[in-house]
């Protein structure tokens, strides 16, 4: 229960929001005008909450705002706006309101309203907050215009996040491409809202791999998207049996679903369409073994989820790195900075021990990752009859992906740059055979070719 004060310049429309808010126990103080309401909120201090309709005929929701946050900071606001008044309200101006509603309010949108203002985390334009409380999404996951479900914020520097749209907002995609230009290419959802975000990503993928009328590139990109949301999820909150669960949940369906239609186009979309994150990495070495376990012909399904939850998870042990520290090469690396990179595959071992589910053949891949037959690999210079064969596997998807981020970072390179460079390896460092898998794939592009190029050459 609050004490609420309400604002608005119909009569009809006040004594509905006086009923509606009565009704679920708050005590309501009412005003048709702004100014009448600041001088009676000027006298109560014991008003919580002011919901007030953004247009009034006598000065405005706004105007009330900006004197609520001059003399009652501590009073929480609720606009009422309809969509079109919402679109004129600059964001400078909504940073200051706690929630907004639209109009026509029902008992439901007001009730989340209220709710919303009175999260403890307020709407405060600059919020000092530890960032894994937050997650990240990619901005253009929201440039198909829609209802914003969850508060939406931007990260300004290392701890402070700017709120830019409320519940409720259109984003609209002329406003993803605004923060675009100012280079912002992901927005922050608060933790909460990052799980519930990802639920609804993780459902719609397990439709969209299980629908037969789905093409396989949707299919690869959908799967690809919820495993990187996944990874922050496991940056956020640290590896646990769900998140591993999900892991392997995801890809097991991702496998057992576009084997029949692997004759699709393999690279255009797909390659073109790996992202910027070290969790771009981690997922596309994930699907590219997956595709390498149908161009091998490998018939064990055990083993190829081994290999796949290897892929997603070799450099998990780094998941804590920046973006500009998780792609530096080791030469470009300080002192510290390298010592901890020669350990991740130990860390990330050690993250996976921890769990009850996880194979040993997957914490092997994670922890040899970076060996090779010389013994000149690290942590541990192992020599070539104590590899686990599948890290070989590995190590080889871990360099084509690097190769294949070379061509992402600088566009002029084209796929045959990817064939030389796998072509001009030393043909023993890399398991061969993992090699020739990757060869036939980007020459015959598609997979089933490529199963078939494979199978006449080895
Ligand atoms: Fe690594
Ligand atoms: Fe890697």
């Amino acid at each position: 229960m609050a004490q609420i004060f309400v604002i608005d310049d119909d009569p009809a429309h006040l004594d509905q929001l006086k009923n509606l808010l009565e009704k679920q126990g708050h005590v309501v103080h009412t005003a048709l005008q702004g100014l009448a309401a600041i001088k009676k909120i000027n006298k109560n201090d014991e008003i919580e909450i002011v919901i007030s309709s953004l247009t009034l005929s006598q000065g405005n929701g706004n105007q009330v705002l900006n004197w609520l946050r001059l003399h009652r900071n501590h009073i929480k606001v609720i606009l009422l706006s309809t969509e079109e008044e919402a679109q004129n309200f600059t964001h400078a101006e909504k940073s200051k309101a706690d929630a907004f509603s639209p109009k026509p309010v029902t008992e439901e949108s007001l009730k989340k309203a209220i709710d919303l203002s009175l999260e403890p985390i307020g709407f405060d334009s600059d919020i000092s907050y530890h960032p894994d409380k937050f997650g990240r999404v990619d901005v253009l996951d929201f440039i198909s215009q829609k209802e914003i479900e969850h508060p939406i914020y931007v990260k300004l520097s290392n701890d402070n996040f700017y709120l830019i749209a409320h519940p409720g907002d259109l984003f609209a995609p002329e406003e993803v491409k605004k923060l675009i230009e100012k280079g912002i290419h992901y927005i922050y959802l608060k933790e909460k809202d990052f799980d519930h975000y990802l639920d609804i990503n993780t459902q719609l993928v397990k439709a969209t791999v299980l629908n037969k009328k789905v093409n396989f590139q949707k299919k690869t990109k959908t799967t690809l998207h919820t495993a990187e949301l996944l990874c922050e999820q496991i940056r956020m909150r640290g590896l646990n049996d769900q998140n591993f669960a999900e892991v392997k949940e995801l890809f097991k369906i991702y496998l057992n679903n576009t084997i029949n239609e692997i004759d699709a186009e393999f690279y255009t979309e797909m390659l073109y369409s790996f992202g910027r994150t070290p969790y771009s990495h981690c997922s596309f070495s994930a699907i590219i073994a997956t595709l390498l376990t149908q161009v091998m012909g490998w018939s064990s399904e055990k083993n190829s989820i081994n290999l796949i939850l290897g892929a997603y998870f070799h450099d998990i042990g780094m998941i804590h790195y920046s973006d500009e520290l998780f792609f530096k090469l080791p030469t470009q690396m300080t002192a510290e900075e390298m010592k901890e990179y020669f350990h991740h595959p130990i860390k990330g071992a050690q993250m996976l021990s921890q769990l009850k589910e996880v194979p040993k053949e997957v914490i092997d891949i994670v922890q040899q990752h970076h060996e090779n037959i010389f013994g000149t690999g690290f942590p541990k210079q192992m020599k070539k009859s104590s590899l686990f064969p599948m890290t070989r596997v590995i190590t080889a998807i871990d360099y084509f992906c690097e190769i294949v981020q070379q061509i992402l970072f600088n566009r002029e390179n084209k796929l045959e740059y990817v064939l030389d460079e796998l072509q001009s390896q030393n043909p023993t460092y890399f398991d061969e055979s993992t090699m020739l898998a990757l060869r036939c794939l980007i020459k015959e592009k598609k997979v089933k070719n490529a199963k078939l190029k494979y199978e006449a050459q080895s």
